[in-house]
């Protein structure tokens, strides 16, 4: 890992767990083991968004390929991950002739270095650059699109849900500087549904979801030299159906001292104190159409999958 991410890691983890009530981010769940451990969250029955947005991109493909009309484009994808999705567009772009880059971004340098060996094995002809960072910091290293392409950019995996809606417009509007008028985003939203089916997807009985998250304690271990004992803590989620938030906390099962080599400190926890570790945000299509308003882009159209679950919707600068 760059050690530039790892002082931002090191800065964030110390505020985080300064601040009251104490968080973390869930950006930070994805090192090499991280990246496994979602894999088996994906493969998991009660984890409906993977395949639900599969099903979407099987079949956007040639209808964003209508929006895009003959120009070259950039393929942008925040928060790439394995690209297993993209693959459909990608095969889709490929057999219209189209003509494209593909810029994978994410903060996981092993999860860009398996990517970037599935693109060279798959597609060695493909014009490719990915780009190992936050999605700003990357955003801000692209550089400008040549004055005839646009840009596609694709947000998948639900991510816009590790926001809460006031920070999600932030983020989009902030976006929008980076784009030029016709430039279109396809952002993933996990749509407000049963709330058993939510608090299912994120707290398994086979407990992915809780090997998933905790890892973020072993990886402050190994990175920044603490002492967090895993034995000491464990996974609690919540769904609120009012807000449409469902989140993630750790939570310390004993009083406790644990020291951070690298910060050069101690954190006492209470015992049952908690903290916050992800937000996953759900959305109403009226929801994302108005986020979409306030956020400053044109809403185009929802994709969305047979059941409903999921909607990749298309926004144009
Ligand atoms: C939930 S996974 C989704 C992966 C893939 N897009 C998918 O839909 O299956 C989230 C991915 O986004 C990356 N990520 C999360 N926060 C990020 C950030 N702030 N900047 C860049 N990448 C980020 C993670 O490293 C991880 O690979």
């Amino acid at each position: 890992m760059p050690s530039k991410i790892n002082n931002v890691f090191a800065e964030e983890v110390k505020a985080g767990l300064s601040a009251s009530p104490r968080h973390l981010s869930s950006k930070w769940f994805y090192d090499a083991t991280g990246d496994e451990l979602f894999q088996a969250i994906m493969a998991m029955p009660e984890y409906y968004l993977t395949d639900a947005e599969r099903e979407v991109y099987q079949y956007c493909g040639p209808e964003l390929l209508e929006n895009i009309g003959d120009r070259p484009f950039d393929l942008i994808e925040l928060g790439a991950g394995d690209g297993s999705k993209t693959r459909y567009l990608i095969n889709d772009f490929i057999a219209a002739g189209a003509n494209f880059t593909y810029r994978p971004i994410d903060i996981s340098a092993h999860a860009v270095e398996e990517l970037s060996r599935r693109v060279a094995a798959e597609w060695p002809q493909l014009d490719y650059s990915p780009l190992i960072g936050d999605y700003f910091a990357a955003l801000n290293n692209l550089g400008e699109p040549d004055d005839d392409a646009v840009r596609l950019v694709l947000f998948p995996g639900a991510n816009i849900g590790n926001f809460n809606q006031a920070e999600a417009s932030g983020f989009l509007r902030h976006l929008h500087q980076f784009l030029r008028p016709g430039d279109l985003l396809l952002t993933g939203f996990d749509l407000r549904k049963d709330p058993a089916v939510i608090l299912a997807a994120y707290n398994d009985p086979a407990g992915h979801t809780a090997d998933f998250n905790l890892n973020l304690l072993r990886r402050i271990n190994n990175e920044l030299k603490a002492d967090f004992d895993l034995q000491q803590w464990m996974h609690w989620e919540t769904y609120d159906p009012l807000s449409g938030a469902a989140r993630s906390y750790l939570v310390a099962r004993a009083d406790q001292t644990v020291a951070i080599g690298t910060l050069g400190k101690t954190f006492h926890f209470d015992a049952w104190e908690a903290i916050s570790v992800e937000v996953s945000q759900k959305y109403s299509r009226r929801e994302i159409e108005a986020l979409a308003e306030k956020s400053g882009y044109t809403h185009v159209q929802h994709f969305t999958d047979d059941r409903v679950l999921f909607s990749d919707s298309l926004w144009k600068v």
